[in-house]
């Protein structure tokens, strides 16, 4: 029985790594992509969707186009962390396929409605899309299986400002309401994404097998290292999304907390930083699962299997 999943994607190199990765998995049903602002505009990022499922021969995936502003912050794109498509260094063909005429929002609700209980949300993104399904329809907090979220940082630095991760930083309300949701939650934070270094060595297997799967991720991950050296000396390049994206069939990667977890949204220098109450001082019930513990390289290891066997299946 394969896992039914949407993901919500800001698309986005890592974004575009986690696509191929549930698209390599024969443990996950991609039922569909709902884009949001963040890497790209949402009107990029649904160009580089549609263009990434061409690239794997996945026309079948709905893509939707989600929400393009933050619900109340000004609009806050990674043109220095993505470059100005959002893939880096990677040239795709415009795509042929087109977005489909349904409202991000709107493709998640009918998904999970029609579906109760099946449907596994992944949110890689600024989470605008994700708290707008919830405040239309409310009755998607029960019906969905489960939610995975990339984003926050709970002992780490952040990776946008000193203290708050992307995704959260850029829309934070979006965040607030999805963590106050009652969604039942897996949270996937800087905590152990930069624990899951993409290293040169491992593009340099991948490049063993030609194929253009193999050029699309070398000549986007070229960029996102780059971006990575220059700004934060990292040696490699963190891929966020396709930690996220594993733990959905192999959650044995990462060790959890249940913890009650919280997003600034107050105007100060805490904008968008997401903290935990380890010591649970405010006595409250967890709202989530956090992944505070990895093991790297049996990740990495399952990343490069499943792409060098996407590759090898498109010559
Ligand atoms: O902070 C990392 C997150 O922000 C990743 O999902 C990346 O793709 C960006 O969306
Ligand atoms: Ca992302």
């Amino acid at each position: 029985m394969t896992k039914r999943i949407i993901i919500d994607t800001d698309p986005g190199i890592d974004d575009s790594l986690a696509i191929l990765l549930a698209l390599a998995s024969p443990e996950i049903t991609l039922e569909g992509l709902s884009v949001v602002h963040g890497n790209s505009s949402t009107a990029q990022g649904t160009i580089n969707a549609l263009s990434v499922l061409e690239l794997a021969k996945a026309g079948h995936v709905p893509v939707t186009q989600g929400c393009e502003l933050p619900l109340v912050q000004p609009s806050l794109l990674a043109v220095e962390t993505h470059g100005v498509q959002g893939i880096g260094y990677a040239k795709l063909p415009a795509p042929q396929l087109k977005p489909q005429i349904q409202k991000g929002s709107d493709f998640l609700i009918e998904k999970i409605m029609s579906a109760p209980g099946q449907i596994t949300l992944v949110g890689i993104g600024p989470l605008t899309n994700l708290a707008l399904a919830i405040r239309q329809e409310p009755r998607i907090v029960q019906n969905v299986k489960e939610v995975f979220i990339m984003g926050g940082a709970m002992r780490h630095e952040g990776n946008t400002t000193p203290l708050a991760e992307f995704n959260t930083f850029v829309d934070p309300h979006a965040a607030h309401i999805v963590f106050h949701s009652g969604m039942p939650i897996t949270l996937t934070p800087l905590d152990v994404t930069y624990q899951c270094i993409f290293l040169k060595e491992d593009l340099n297997r991948l490049l063993k097998i030609n194929s253009p799967i193999t050029k699309f991720i070398a000549d986007a991950a070229r960029f996102y290292m780059e971006f990575h050296d220059e700004y934060q000396k990292i040696d490699g390049c963190v891929i966020n999304d396709p930690l996220t994206l594993a733990l959905t069939f192999m959650p044995g990667i990462c060790d959890y907390q249940d913890l009650f977890v919280d997003v600034d949204i107050s105007t100060g220098v805490g904008l968008g930083n997401t903290f935990a109450d380890f010591y649970n001082y405010g006595k409250k019930t967890p709202n989530m699962k956090v992944a505070l513990g990895v093991r790297p390289r049996v990740f990495m290891e399952l990343f490069l299997e499943r792409m060098e066997k996407l590759a090898r299946s498109i010559p």
